[in-house]
C-alpha cells in the first residue's frame, strides 16, 4: 500500500494572549487514491494539520510529506502537487467566478487554451454556468463554496485537501459534492478531507480519524468506529427528571453502552435498535412510565465525540476557531517565510483578516504566493 500524505508526530503551539496547543502529536498516513477523513470538534486542530500539510504553516515538530515529499523542506514541490479548498473561501469578491478559476490557471502555468477548456468544464460541473460571468460577490454562501473547490480542481493535483466542504451547503449541493469527489478519487485523486459530519465522512472516507484538543484519539474505517460505538442511538424523552433517573436504570440493563442523560432526555447506543427499543418499551412500560419522545437513530459524530470523550463536541476547546489572524498568526508567517519560497507569502498575506490565510494556498500550485 502506498501512503500518499504522511504526517508523523505534528505538534503546533500557538503562543498568544493564552497558549494553545493545536496540535499535540498528530499521526496519520493516507493510502493513495482515498478519501481520509479527519474529524473532530471546533478547535480540534483540523485546519491547523491541514495548513502544516499545505506548506502554510510550518509545524513546531514532526514531519509530514505529501507523495514523498517533506511539507518543510520541500514546499515548492509540495504545492505543484496538491490542491486545497480550505475552510474560508478563498476567492476575489470583485472577479467574476470564471475570472476567478482562470486567474488560478494562470498563476498554475497552465496555457491558455487548457485554462479556457477546463475552467468552463468545472463551471458546468459545479452548476455554475449561468453565474460565470457575475462578480463574485454576487455569490451565495453555497455558490462560494463551489468556486472554491472548482478553483482547487484546475490544476488537476494528484492529492487535494479539502477543509470542511460542505459547511452550509445545502442538501442538494452537498450531495453533488460528494458524487465529484468520488469521482475524483476513482480517477486515483487523493483526498483529505475535514469535517464535522460522520454522515460524510461515512458516504467517503475508506479510513477516519476522529481529533479532539490535538490528539488522535480513534482511528480506523467509517464502520469500525460505528461498531465500537453501537449501531443506533435510542432517544427517551420525559416528562420529568423523577422518570429521567428511572429510565437510566432501566436502559442500563439494555447494555453494554451506558446511558446519558441531558436533563429529562436519556440516550444510549444500541447494537440492536429494535429489539433494543422493544425491551426499552417494556422495561419502562413496568415502570408505568411513558415518555413523551421515543426515537432511534444513527450515531452522529456527536454521539461518537460523547463516547470517546466523555463529553460532547463543539464545547471545551472549541469555539474559538477564529482567534486566527491575531499577532500570534503574523508571527507565524514570518517564521515560515524565513529563507523558503515566495509561496510562504501566503502567510502574510493573512493580515486582511481572520483564517484568511486560506487564500494563497487554495490558488494552489505553483507560484500562488505571489499572488496579491
Ligand atoms: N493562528 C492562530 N493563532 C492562535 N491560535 C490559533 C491559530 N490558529 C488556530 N488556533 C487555535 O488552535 C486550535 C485549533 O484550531 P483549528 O483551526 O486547527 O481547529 P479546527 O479543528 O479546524 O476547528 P473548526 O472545526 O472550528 O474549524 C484552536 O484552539 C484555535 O483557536
Ligand atoms: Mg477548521
Amino acid at each position: 500500500m502506498t501512503h500518499a500524505i504522511t504526517a508523523d508526530d505534528l505538534r503546533k503551539v500557538f503562543r498568544g494572549r493564552r497558549e494553545v496547543r493545536a496540535l499535540d502529536g498528530v499521526s496519520f498516513a493516507v493510502e493513495e487514491a482515498t478519501v481520509f477523513g479527519l474529524l473532530g470538534p471546533n478547535g480540534a486542530g483540523k485546519t491547523t494539520a491541514v495548513r502544516i500539510l499545505t506548506t502554510i504553516l510550518r509545524p513546531d515538530s514532526g514531519t509530514a510529506r505529501v507523495l514523498g515529499h517533506d511539507v518543510v523542506h520541500e514546499p515548492s514541490v509540495v504545492r505543484t502537487l496538491i490542491g486545497l479548498a480550505g475552510q474560508y473561501a478563498a476567492v476575489d469578491e470583485h472577479l467574476t467566478g470564471r475570472e476567478n478559476l482562470t486567474m488560478v490557471g494562470r498563476l498554475n502555468h497552465l496555457g491558455r487554451t487548457v485554462v479556457r477548456d477546463r475552467v468552463a468544464a468545472l463551471l458546468d460541473e459545479f452548476g455554475l454556468t449561468d453565474a460565470a460571468d457575475r462578480p463574485l460577490k454576487t455569490y451565495s454562501g453555497g455558490m462560494r463554496r463551489r468556486l472554491d473547490l472548482a478553483a482547487a480542481l484546475v490544476a488537476r493535483p494528484s492529492v487535494l485537501f479539502l477543509d470542511e466542504p460542505t459547511t452550509g451547503l445545502d442538501p442538494q449541493s452537498r450531495n453533488d459534492l460528494w458524487e465529484v469527489i468520488e469521482t475524483l478519487v476513482d480517477n486515483g485523486t487523493t483526498v483529505l478531507l475535514t469535517t464535522q459530519y460522520l454522515e460524510e465522512a461515512d458516504r467517503l472516507a475508506k479510513m477516519l480519524a476522529v481529533v479532539d484538543q490535538g490528539r488522535v484519539i480513534a482511528e480506523g474505517t467509517p464502520a469500525k468506529l460505528k461498531a465500537d460505538l453501537g449501531a443506533t442511538v435510542l432517544e427517551v424523552g420525559l416528562h420529568d427528571h423523577g422518570d429521567a433517573d428511572r429510565t437510566m436504570a432501566a436502559l442500563a440493563a439494555l447494555g453494554p453502552h451506558s446511558p446519558t442523560r441531558e436533563g429529562s432526555l436519556v440516550e444510549v447506543t444500541v447494537d440492536d435498535g429494535p429489539r433494543a427499543a422493544m425491551t426499552a418499551l417494556r422495561a419502562l412500560d413496568s415502570e408505568g412510565i411513558t415518555p413523551i419522545h421515543f426515537t432511534l437513530r444513527e450515531p452522529s459524530l456527536d454521539d461518537v465525540f460523547l463516547a470517546l470523550t466523555g463529553r460532547r463536541a463543539g464545547g471545551g476547546a472549541g469555539q474559538d476557531g477564529t482567534e486566527a489572524g491575531t499577532g500570534t498568526e503574523a508571527g507565524a508567517g514570518t517564521g515560515a517565510g524565513a529563507g523558503t519560497e515566495a509561496g510562504t507569502g501566503t502567510e502574510a498575506g493573512t493580515g486582511t483578516g481572520s483564517e484568511g490565510s486560506g487564500q494563497g494556498a487554495s490558488a494552489l500550485g505553483a507560484g500562488t504566493g505571489g499572488r496579491p
